[in-house]
């Protein structure tokens, strides 16, 4: 039996250790820093990593990352440096997802589809290229900027707009010193996640994110307010192709580069003219994917996780999945992805309840005996179905019953994938 140690707060986190608490090879579970859905929290934040080694070392845990940044910091390589066991990507592998124009070199080098692009550092020359484009354009900051570095234009003026907010107003900082000017491909997203030890990756459930904050896709971007698993916008000809030419293409070419990928790889792909494009790698589950993909997990996580780490997938049969659909509704706080408030008492949690729906925490804190909001995106509301259209039934019935002031959802998670059926 082992102890774990989740590092990361939200509801990812969540439901990876509510996955893992269901594993006969694994003990007492710890969150750090963990919500106010987790117990046994830990007070050290996910990028405090040397504590983190000192707790998992005095612990005797095996430590599972969720959140982009630890990574990018190398808690990997601190951990394994220190003997220490963990699993997910070293700080090398982790630039799949830390610098967007590694990864976009990386996939040139190698043929992994993607869209046209070029890097820049100077405003005018970037906005010089944009003009001599008869392209729409996508614009992203190199570095991690929380899902808010991308942003798609719709005409030049758009571009140019948000060549001056990166390089010039510098609002990403440091992450958009640099930026890349890609084609905006026109299509239809969805995620695909496969888990690597670095010689063979095998495919999670397939899923597709909701980004925009409003119904029908409007708004700005957002972590995500909601994702459905599986999506029928990949069948299984379309996942042979991408697990062959992105992620397994992926992982034996990031071989060639002297790095070994461990961990989770998700590709953002775009499907357009049945073709699949990436349009990012996150080095990481994602959230709030992992919510309704870890719902329909039948296999044992802690297995696979640990096998990533040691190496040996090879060994395992491919997970299982239950046949229903997943659906997770985010509830966020009015206002998210900008401003809102915190401290909001949130009521009706009690009258959850059921094997088929769970409510996995993401901004909220415990504090003498009630739960308050703390964040931008709440709550992940993920409920099971023998259908879509079920799921999303079920999904909903619990929203309802939850209540806050200022509590905001998308009220359309899951319909664009009653089309794909
Ligand atoms: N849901 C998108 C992400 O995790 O990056």
């Amino acid at each position: 039996m082992r102890n774990i140690l989740v590092v990361g707060s939200g509801g990812r986190e969540h439901a990876l250790g509510w996955k893992l608490s269901q594993s006969r090879l694994v003990d007492k579970i710890f969150f750090a820093p963990g919500n106010g859905g987790t117990t046994n929290n830990v007070a050290i934040s996910a990028e405090d990593i040397d504590r983190l080694a000192e707790f998992a070392k005095k612990n005797d845990c095996f430590t599972v990352v969720g959140p982009e940044v630890p990574l990018s910091l190398g808690i990997v390589d601190k951990f394994i440096g220190e003997g220490l066991n963990i699993f997910g990507p070293t700080k090398a592998a982790a630039q799949l997802e830390s610098s967007k124009i590694w990864a976009k070199e990386f996939m040139k080098k190698y043929g992994i589809p993607t869209a046209p692009f070029a890097v820049f550092d100077n405003a005018d020359k970037a906005k010089n290229y944009v003009k001599s484009l008869d392209y729409d354009v996508v614009i992203k900051a190199d570095g991690l900027a929380a899902g808010k570095g991308v942003i798609v234009c719709s005409s030049k003026n758009e571009a140019f707009e948000a060549i001056d907010t990166m390089l010039i107003k510098q609002t990403f900082g440091n992450a958009g010193k640099k930026i890349i000017i890609e084609k905006k491909i026109d299509g239809v997203e969805a995620s695909y996640i496969a888990l690597s030890d670095g010689n063979v990756a095998i495919p999670m459930a397939t899923s597709q994110d909701h980004k925009r904050i409003f119904d029908d896709d409007k708004g700005p971007n957002t972590g995500g307010m909601g994702a459905y698993s599986p999506t029928g916008v990949i069948d299984q000809d379309l996942a042979d192709v991408i697990q062959q030419d992105v992620i397994d293409r992926t992982v034996e070419s990031m071989k060639k580069e002297g790095i070994q990928f461990k961990g989770f790889l998700y590709a953002g792909i775009m499907i357009s003219g049945g073709k699949p494009y990436v349009l990012e790698f996150n080095t990481r589950m994602g959230d709030p994917e992992c919510q309704p993909i870890l719902m329909r997990m039948d296999s044992d996580l802690y297995e696979y996780l640990k096998a990533s780490s040691d190496g040996s997938l090879d060994n395992l049969p491919p997970i299982s999945w239950k046949k229903q659909t997943a659906v997770c509704v985010v509830l966020a706080s009015k206002g998210y992805p900008d401003s809102y408030s915190k401290n909001e008492p949130i009521s009706g949690l009690e009258n959850i309840s059921g094997n088929n729906i769970m409510v996995f925490h993401a901004g909220t804190k415990r504090e003498n005996g009630k739960i308050l909001t703390n964040g931008g995106r709440v709550l992940g509301v993920t409920a099971l179905g023998d259908t879509l259209q079920d799921a999303i039934t079920n999904a909903y019935s619990a929203v309802a019953k939850i209540t806050w002031d200022n509590k905001y959802c998308r009220n359309d998670i899951g319909k664009k994938g009653l089309a794909y059926l």
